[in-house]
């Protein structure tokens, strides 16, 4: 097994996942600080201020931090990778998407990178030299992914390859939850969701409220929201969200969704006035374990259980 943990330099095996729109410089720094790995998301086109504004919570950290780019907005533009790298991240995740040219530009400055799979056929592209780290990423997430595994089938499989470091993504919200990636052979968690109502995360308050909310059953993993906004994403990453009145009413009928200007207009307005009836609030399964507002540190505090979990599990069955 290689050692993630000393090649990074983090002290707790947990790793933000890097969420457009959620996750900025503020939960990057305070994972960091707080003995993580702090990532940001970076959304398709982002602004050369937002760049600037979220680097400066993390440029001058001792701890490591990276960021997280969706490979087909790179495939197009790889000028906010080539911002980010001025800062001297320690990751960076390029998933979704060909990830060839954004991978070597990383590794041409020297970062490690990682890539987010959902599929074998996702394991065997990571396997190639320009990939360091595999996240293996079951369909239970939040957000952008495939849906096509669960976390524990393909983290298994994963881990079959015994030559990269292997960090586990996908319904993680709990100690246990770690515990049990970390038992099947995962260095790390990559965990979205349990953040996502940290007082760190940026995002409206109604969209924080309406996954505090939410139970396990509550998501639904859709194409229908891409759809409306007109947005780039290849339809074998369809999203995972909180189910609302706009996705319940496609749950069974795509097909009958027309992609008009109009609903586009609707779908606009509805994410800027956070009205959660329509705009998608993206979130996976582990919705069920956040309860309440907390920091980032305390959510670390609580997944950093897991050491004890493993202990009591090796002692039942010594
Ligand atoms: C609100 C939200 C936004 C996300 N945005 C991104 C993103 O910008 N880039 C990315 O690679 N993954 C993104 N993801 C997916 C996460 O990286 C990760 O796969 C997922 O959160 C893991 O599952 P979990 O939510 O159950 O912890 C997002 C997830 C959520 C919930």
């Amino acid at each position: 097994m290689s050692d993630l943990k000393n090649l990074l330099g983090y002290s707790e095996p947990i790793f933000n996942a890097s969420m457009a729109g959620a996750a900025g410089g503020a939960m990057a720094a305070a994972v960091s600080a707080a003995g993580g790995v702090g990532m940001i998301g970076v959304a398709p086109t982002p602004t050369a201020d937002w760049i600037s504004a979220q680097a400066a919570h993390v440029a001058e950290l001792d701890s490591p931090w990276g960021v997280g780019f969706m490979g087909w907005a790179l495939e197009a533009d790889l000028s906010p990778l080539e911002s980010f790298l001025q800062y001297n991240p320690s990751l960076i995740v390029i998933s979704f998407g060909d990830v060839t040219r954004a991978a070597a530009l990383a590794h041409e400055a020297g970062v490690m990178t990682a890539m987010q799979i959902g599929n074998a056929a996702d394991l065997d592209r990571a396997m190639h030299n320009d990939i360091d780290i595999i996240i293996a990423r079951g369909g239970e997430g939040g957000g952008h992914g495939r849906n096509e595994s669960g976390t524990l089938p393909l983290l298994q499989l994963a881990c079959t390859q015994h030559q990269k470091p292997v960090v586990a993504a996908g319904g993680i919200g709990t100690a246990g939850g770690v515990a049990a990636v970390l038992a099947a052979g995962a260095e790390a968690a990559w965990i979205g969701t349990r953040f996502l109502a940290t007082k760190e995360a940026s995002g409206h308050e109604n969209l924080k409220a309406a996954v505090r909310a939410s139970g396990l059953d509550d998501t639904v993993y859709t194409r229908a929201f891409d759809i409306a906004q007109q947005l780039d994403w290849a339809p074998e990453y369809g999203g995972r969200a909180l189910r609302n009145s706009f996705s319940n009413r496609y749950a069974e009928a795509i097909d009958s969704l027309q992609a008009t200007e109009k609903l586009r207009e609707q779908m606009i307005r509805a994410r800027a006035e956070a009205d959660i009836s329509m705009a998608p609030v993206y979130a996976g399964e582990a919705a069920e374990f956040v309860r309440r507002e907390e920091s980032c540190a305390e959510v670390l505090a609580e997944l950093s259980g897991f050491r004890r979990i493993l202990q009591e599990a090796a002692a039942r069955f010594a």
